[in-house]
């Protein structure tokens, strides 16, 4: 078997990641209350502002380098969370929204220091594996408790979005056949985010006025690990419940209408192999009839945003007016470091090995992009993105990893 990487790539990486992470920061204090923030721009020129899930993937890296750093970049999430426990999407801190930004944000009013929206809550598991425990910071508990209060339709713990931007997946193929023309990066998005507005971004008003709401499988993944990190039961038997397609060997969205048509199958579909107590029967399959299927998801930087074999799947990342729709096909790091956690637990040390080489030689080739092609390896979409740092995870692995960095 060829080698995964030499010492020189590690250190390579390693350098560029701490570059990157360094040039990306950014503190001050907010002029109208002074509330001091400190945070990582996800790519300076592209996404200014505080987004929440890129701020605990890039916290999670930071312990590499300055651990301090960690801490007050999730801290930061927490200076920014209302008193009812809500933390927004983006956090605008001292770049307050301009021009057409202030019409088609999901802020109810121009002013608003954060969006209305929310994004997968990755802060608990975040604190877990960079900071210490979260259980002992009130404020990661009181989002969790908020997010159960307002987003958890059916009293079952599983938490639902009335967006697609709210599982971080903008524009992903699962959604087509749930927001269909008010999908994403389409021209009906606008109208979306209007209703949504008027609606206070409020789940049981939107399920009033018809919808669509979605239990989005990644976004549950993720809140289970904060959950786990915060000693919580876990939902890991839920998801199973609700969103294991055991015929396909899958799992799947769920939504509200229900829709004719299946979703696409994109990498959520395996992202509860990121979670420790997920039944190894379960996992097995996951990996070998369809992770490491090279017409699925295992190409040369997999895995791919979107099943190979699946009509959606897109290495074009353009739409309307040139827009950018994400996730459609090309290769996140977050997303392999997620599902690599299921092939290390697991056992399949060859194959993690394998992924690992895959991926960092695309990024040490193209540098940190936003996403990659999945088949030449070529960077694309933003540059000097910060949660692509996320290949230190891979390359440097931690010995917590095989439990999702929950064992003490
Ligand atoms: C894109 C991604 C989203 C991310 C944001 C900032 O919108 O889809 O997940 O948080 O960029 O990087």
């Amino acid at each position: 078997m060829r080698r995964a990487h030499t010492a020189g790539d590690i250190e390579a990486l390693a350098q560029l990641c701490r570059r990157t992470l360094e040039t990306n920061w950014h503190e001050g204090v907010r002029p109208s209350d002074g509330a001091p923030f400190a945070y990582t721009s996800p790519s300076p020129g592209h996404y200014p502002w505080q987004w929440y899930w890129d701020s605990c993937f890039t916290a999670v890296v930071w312990r590499r380098f300055d651990a301090e750093r960690s801490r007050r970049e999730l801290e930061s999430l927490l200076a920014a969370q209302r008193d009812d426990g809500f933390i927004g999407h983006t956090i605008f801190w001292d770049r307050p929204l301009r021009g057409r930004r202030r019409f088609t944000y999901n802020v109810t009013s121009p002013e608003a220091p954060m969006t209305a929206s929310i994004q997968p809550p990755a802060l608990a598991w975040a604190w877990r594996i960079a900071v210490g425990d979260p259980a002992e910071v009130p404020g990661i508990a009181r989002q969790l408790d908020w997010l159960s209060e307002h987003r958890d339709l059916d009293r079952d713990g599983l938490i639902w979005i009335v967006q697609p931007d709210e599982s971080g997946l903008d524009a992903s193929p699962q959604f087509d056949s749930i927001w269909g023309r008010h999908a994403h990066g389409l021209p009906g998005f606008v109208r979306l985010v209007h209703r949504n507005r008027r609606l206070g971004y409020d789940l049981r008003r939107v399920v009033a006025a018809g919808g669509p709401v979605v239990c989005e499988v990644s976004l549950n993944v993720i809140h289970n690990l904060s959950r786990l990190a915060l000693g919580r039961t876990s939902l890991t038997p839920s998801i199973i419940e609700r969103m294991y397609d055991d015929r396909a060997g899958i799992f799947r969205p769920i939504s509200q209408p229900r829709t004719r048509r299946p979703a696409a199958v994109t990498w959520t579909a395996l992202a509860p192999l990121a979670l420790p107590d997920l039944p190894q029967h379960i996992g097995r399959r996951l990996i070998e009839q369809h992770l490491l299927d090279e017409k699925r998801f295992w190409l040369p930087v997999p895995p791919p945003s979107v099943s190979a074999s699946d009509p959606s799947f897109s290495l074009d990342d353009r739409g309307f007016l040139g827009l950018r729709r994400y996730w459609r096909g090309p290769t996140w790091i977050n997303s392999a470091w997620l599902l690599w956690l299921g092939l290390v637990r697991l056992g399949y040390s060859e194959q993690a090995a394998e992924l690992v080489r895959r991926v960092s030689a695309a990024v040490l080739g193209a540098g940190l992009r936003e996403y990659y092609n999945p088949i030449s390896g070529a960077g694309m979409g933003a540059v000097d993105f910060a949660w692509s740092t996320l290949v230190m995870e891979l390359i440097d692995p931690d010995g917590r990893a095989p439990s999702a960095y929950l064992e003490r």
